[in-house]
C-alpha cells in the first residue's frame, strides 16, 4: 500500500488529484480547509477504503501538528502540498498595496507548505517514494516575471520554490526529491469565481500532473524539477 496526503481538497485541483491518487491505489489523506464544503466527503464515500478526509489549515501551526499527530499513516510515499490563495491581483505598484493581506498569501503559500514538509518528514522518511509535489505557479518565476502586479501571490510562489529546493536538498540525500509543478491555467474558483477564461478542467491538470511526476523518468538531480503539468521545464 502507498500513501499520500494532499492539501486543499475542497475542491478544484487538489480535489482532483485526491481522487485520480485513489485511482492509482493510494490511500489518500484528503486535507480541507472548510468543513462546509463536502465534495471531499463525497470522495471519501466513493473510495471508503482509500480516502479519509482530515481538517486541515496550513496557515496555523496548532492546526498542522494536530494532523502529524493524529495522522493514522505509517508513512507518507507521496505529499501534494496543493493548498494556495490567490490575494489581490493588482496591476502595478502604484494601486495601494495590502501587506496585510500579502502576509497572509505568503503564509499560507510559501510557509504554510514548509509548515506541512517539516511536520510530515518523519512520516516521508518513513516512505518508499519520499516525494514531494509542490504546486507552485509560473507566477513563482523569476526569470519569466511578466507581470507588474500581484506582489503576494508572484513572491510567495517564488519562495515556494526556494523552500522546495531547500527540502530538496535534504531529501535528495535520503533517496527522496521535490517536483516544483505549475498546474496550467485551470478552470477553479481560486479567483472567487470560476475562471472561465482558464483552458483545462482540474481533472485534465491533475492527470498531467500525476503522469509528470510518477510515470515520467525525470532522474532524481541536485536540483529540484521545476516543470508544468505536461512535464515541460520552466525557468528559475
Ligand atoms: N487555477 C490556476 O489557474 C492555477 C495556476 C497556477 C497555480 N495554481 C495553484 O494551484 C493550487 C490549487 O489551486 P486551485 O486552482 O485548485 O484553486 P482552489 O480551488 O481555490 O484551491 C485551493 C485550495 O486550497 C485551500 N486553502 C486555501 N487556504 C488554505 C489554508 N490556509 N489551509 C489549507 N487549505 C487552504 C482552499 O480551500 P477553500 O477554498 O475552501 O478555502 C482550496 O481547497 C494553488 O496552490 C494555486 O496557487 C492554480
Amino acid at each position: 500500500m502507498k500513501y499520500t496526503l494532499v492539501t486543499g481538497c475542497d475542491h478544484g485541483v487538489g480535489l482532483a488529484l485526491a481522487e485520480q491518487l485513489a485511482l492509482r491505489g493510494y490511500r489518500v489523506a484528503a486535507c480541507r480547509m472548510n468543513e462546509e464544503e463536502h465534495l471531499a466527503d463525497g470522495l471519501a464515500q466513493r473510495f471508503p477504503d482509500q480516502i479519509q478526509v482530515f481538517s486541515l489549515d496550513i496557515s496555523r501551526d496548532e492546526s498542522v501538528r494536530a494532523l502529524a499527530e493524529g495522522l493514522p499513516f505509517p508513512a507518507l510515499d507521496l505529499l501534494v502540498n496543493n493548498a494556495g490563495i490567490l490575494g489581490r491581483m493588482e496591476s502595478g505598484p502604484d494601486e495601494s498595496l495590502d501587506f496585510d493581506l500579502m502576509l497572509q498569501v505568503i503564509n499560507v503559500n510559501a510557509l504554510g507548505t514548509l509548515r506541512v514538509t517539516t511536520a510530515m518528514l518523519p512520516l516521508l522518511r518513513r516512505g518508499e517514494q519520499k516525494t514531494v509535489i509542490n504546486i507552485s505557479s509560473e507566477a513563482g518565476s523569476i526569470q519569466d516575471c511578466e507581470r507588474t502586479g500581484w506582489y503576494g501571490y508572484c513572491m510567495s510562489k517564488a519562495a515556494n520554490n526556494m523552500q522546495g529546493a531547500l527540502i530538496h536538498n535534504t531529501l535528495r540525500r535520503e533517496g527522496g526529491r521535490v517536483f516544483q509543478i505549475h498546474p496550467g491555467h485551470v478552470a477553479t474558483y481560486m479567483r472567487g469565481h470560476l475562471d472561465t477564461t482558464a483552458k483545462i478542467t482540474p481533472d485534465i491538470s491533475a492527470s498531467g500532473i500525476l503522469k509528470t511526476v510518477l510515470d515520467g523518468n525525470h532522474e532524481t538531480g541536485t536540483r529540484p524539477l521545476y516543470l508544468d503539468y505536461r512535464g515541460e521545464p520552466l525557468p528559475w
